[in-house]
């Protein structure tokens, strides 16, 4: 656990501009003082991140919405209510007071409450939003412990350890505007949760992700630097050095593999728990050249699941 010293020692850091990653029930963030413009373009620097790519605000309170946007109206409050703290970020129109270079331009900001107390705690210890992205360098593996941050972000100024995240996919990303609701990004809380708590309002989830202007939505992202592979049951001889991710016992992987279980169930929840940590095993495996993974229905939390799996192969597919 993380001790009142070290919490001190994080937000004082905040407060003077410097980077702090920090856990959230979904992945690592990499915090900067949402409201200071010059603390915020580190981020973009250490993570090399493009300057196109907008960032997610973080709040301990329902009550910060009101500094940072100024749609506050049912629809917002309702999602607020309902799913704070927790995995949705909901983008909404940016009052004056957030700068530009958070969300990179556009008008609108992504904010979110994060369900992690040690998220909560540095908040409210440093006294401002945070503005956050996933804790790695751009394009590649989100981290789900320090350790993964450590790995791609060697010279962060201070890495609080919570362990593993909980979740361990990103935040599900809706915008809303009146009675529309956009799917940006999909999460564990799907569409249908949406749709529950919001019974009059029209959702709205594209199939052409490039039309949104959504970064997270390029279809190359989270990928580890080795080549990776959607499993193809009907094929049955693997390249020497392989290395399996599976959601259950399989019988028809070679004995001598290394293999990574998910879960032992395919179980829904643990495969989205642990899908970027067996990524990372294999990408720290020296003796794995190449990694194959089993694909999940797309149905439920399987649709968030598949989108990461999709991007992260997506650059080794053939005919792309
Ligand atoms: O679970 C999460 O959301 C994690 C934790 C740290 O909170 N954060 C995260 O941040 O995944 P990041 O930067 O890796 O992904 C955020 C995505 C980006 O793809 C960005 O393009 C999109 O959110 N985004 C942020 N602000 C936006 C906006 N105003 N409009 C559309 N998309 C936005
Ligand atoms: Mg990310």
């Amino acid at each position: 656990m993380i001790s009142t010293s070290e919490l001190d020692i994080a937000a004082k850091y905040i407060k003077e501009g410097k980077l702090v990653a920090f856990p959230t029930e979904t992945v690592y963030g990499l915090g900067a003082n949402a409201l200071n413009p010059l603390a915020v373009a580190k981020i973009f620097e250490l993570k090399e991140r493009p300057s196109f790519d907008p960032l997610i605000v973080h709040i301990a309170s329902i009550d910060d919405l009101y500094l940072l946007t100024e749609n506050t109206d049912g629809n917002v409050i309702r999602l607020a209510e309902k799913f704070w703290p927790g995995p949705l970020t909901i983008v909404l129109p940016k009052s004056k007071l957030v700068p530009d270079i958070v969300t990179s331009g556009l008008n609108t900001v992504g904010i979110r409450m994060p369900d992690n107390d040690i998220a909560l705690k540095l908040i409210r210890a440093a006294n401002c939003p945070i503005a956050a992205p996933s804790a790695n360098k751009f394009g590649q593996l989100s981290p789900v412990s320090a350790e993964h941050v450590k790995k791609q972000l060697s010279n962060v100024d201070y890495v609080l350890d919570g362990g593993n995240t909980s979740v361990g996919i990103e935040s599900t990303i809706v915008s809303i505007e009146g009675n529309v609701c956009t799917l940006l990004r999909p999460g564990v809380i799907t569409i249908a949760d949406i749709e529950n708590a919001l019974p009059d309002t029209f959702i709205y989830s594209s199939e052409k992700p490039e039309k949104l202007i959504a970064p997270g939505l390029l279809k190359s992202h989270y990928s580890p630097v080795k080549p990776l592979y959607i499993l193809d049951k009907q094929v049955s001889h693997f390249p020497e050095s392989s290395g399996f991710i599976v959601h259950e016992k399989k019988d028809f992987i070679p004995k001598e593999s290394r293999i990574v279980y998910t879960s032992q169930t395919f179980n829904h929840l643990e495969i989205a728990a642990n899908l970027f940590s067996a990524l990372h095993a294999m990408e720290d495996d020296e003796h794995i050249k190449q990694i194959f993974i089993e694909p999940v229905p797309e149905v439920g939390l399987g649709i968030a699941i598949m989108d990461r799996i999709k991007k992260a192969a997506y650059k080794y597919q053939q005919n792309n």
